[in-house]
């Protein structure tokens, strides 16, 4: 915690008349953040999938019996009635500018896979070791991240007809345009005091889009669907191919979030200590990570809504000749979920090439000795500087 302190250095919390919106405000080493609640209309295809109902641990556990079930499908044919969401959703976002904006004109999107939030990107523990944003802004990177819907700070939804794929896609996009159009900056500037290194940038010239698992699914579909908003993509932790998810989800050890003291609606659930390790920890127990990492993972741990899962088959391998940036697939050497517990060999740029038939470069880096959870493991800090690289290799 000692550390979480001296990160912050400058710690507000303010309340905006404007927007009544409250906002927080963190002076960095290398920069400044601000994170507050952004409405973001969206409205999207959504669907009542046939999926049991999940009310307390027993449920929990049988959900995830009943999803790794070999014959449950994920898919269309699981649609029960085609549906479309609409509304306002309010997302909690954190927008960071760097000090040294050696690349402050580009600004990452970065979005964090299930059973985290924003977090993932920024964590608290040794922040200078294993914080996404902290090195991006050392590095010169203005950086965006998001709790996505149903989790964290933002809106907490119905877990089995709202909060679903195509909705977080959809946010992702208004995310992106208001980005891109200078309303995220109008609205961060006006939040708050007015300072320097908030208000200097009106816009970014670029825009890269970043993921981690779940994430990376929104994001792979984001740069196929709608090239022309992204200037470059980097994916980490997610590699379609027929071990994606093999492990099934009762490795999970989920349990009902009110027995871990969450209070979540009906059709939420989240990992116990074990399945956290399972999924996110990977490598060699005595080189790869810490017990202390083990424990700050499980302890930012968020529940996650089933519909999540029933319709996260529509942003799995869609087709993307639009996009004609460079991206980067990162891969944890000893991804569990992934890869079932190891990614080499198991990338085909020629397939990538396949899907991306226009991107400028495709690129497959896998990062030793470490499992799904990149920030989390000894050497997340070389791992980011390989993300960088790419990045300034290609103009960004
Ligand atoms: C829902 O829409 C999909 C196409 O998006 C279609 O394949 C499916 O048959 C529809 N299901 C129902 C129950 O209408
Ligand atoms: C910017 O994009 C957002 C999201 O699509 C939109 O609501 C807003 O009207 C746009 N603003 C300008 C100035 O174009
Ligand atoms: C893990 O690393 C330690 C320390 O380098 C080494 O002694 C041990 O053999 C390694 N274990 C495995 C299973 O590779
Ligand atoms: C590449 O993009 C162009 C438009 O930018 C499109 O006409 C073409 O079909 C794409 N190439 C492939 C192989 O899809
Ligand atoms: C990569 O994928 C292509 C196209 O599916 C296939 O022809 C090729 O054999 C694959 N390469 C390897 C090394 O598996
Ligand atoms: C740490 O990561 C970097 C970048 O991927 C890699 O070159 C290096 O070998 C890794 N070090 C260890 C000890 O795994």
């Amino acid at each position: 915690m000692a550390s979480f302190i001296v990160a912050l250095g400058a710690f507000l919390l303010l309340h905006s008349p404007a927007s009544a919106s409250v906002v927080e405000i963190s002076v960095r080493e290398h920069g400044i953040c601000k994170q507050f609640s952004l409405p973001i209309f969206a409205s999207a295809p959504t669907a009542i999938y046939n999926i049991p109902q999940v009310g307390n641990d027993i449920e929990a556990a049988a959900w995830a019996i009943y999803d790794a079930t070999r014959t449950t499908p994920h898919d269309t044919s699981n649609i029960i009635k085609n549906t479309t969401t609409s509304g306002t959703f309010n997302i909690h976002v954190q927008l960071c500018i760097p000090t040294n904006g050696k690349h402050e004109q580009t600004l990452q999107i970065a979005t964090h896979g299930v059973h985290y939030d924003g977090r993932y990107w920024d964590s608290a523990y040794h922040p200078e070791e294993h914080s996404y944003v902290e090195a991006s802004l050392a590095a010169g990177y203005s950086i965006l991240t998001y709790d996505r819907l149903g989790v964290g700070q933002s809106d907490i939804l119905d877990a089995y007809t709202v909060v679903q794929a195509p909705v977080e896609l959809e946010i992702l996009r208004q995310l992106t345009l208001m980005a891109r159009n200078g309303t995220l900056y109008d609205i961060a500037a006006n939040l708050g005091p007015s300072n320097g290194a908030s208000t200097a940038v009106q816009k970014p010239e670029k825009v890269v889009h970043v993921g981690h698992s779940f994430g990376s699914f929104l994001t792979s579909a984001f740069i196929a669907n709608y090239g022309s908003l992204t200037d470059g993509a980097i994916i980490t932790g997610y590699l379609l191919t027929e071990h994606l998810a093999s492990a099934g989800s009762t490795s999970w050890a989920v349990e009902y979030p009110s027995s871990l003291a969450f209070d979540r609606p009906s059709g939420y659930v989240v990992c116990g200590k074990v399945g956290i390790q399972n999924i996110f920890f990977g490598g060699n127990t005595s080189t790869a990570y810490t017990p202390a990492l083990l424990e700050y993972g499980n302890s930012i741990k968020q529940p996650a809504p089933v519909g999540e899962f029933a319709s996260a088959f529509s942003l799995l391998g869609n087709y993307g000749p639009s996009f004609t940036g460079p991206v980067q697939y990162f891969l944890p050497e000893f991804d569990f979920y992934v890869c079932r517990g190891d990614c080499n060999g198991l990338a085909n740029i020629t397939q990538l090439a396949a899907t991306y038939p226009n991107a400028s470069a495709i690129e497959v880096a896998l990062q030793p000795n470490t499992g799904h959870a990149l920030p989390l493991h000894n050497n997340a800090t070389a791992g980011f500087a390989v993300n960088f690289d790419f990045l300034e290799r290609h103009g960004l």
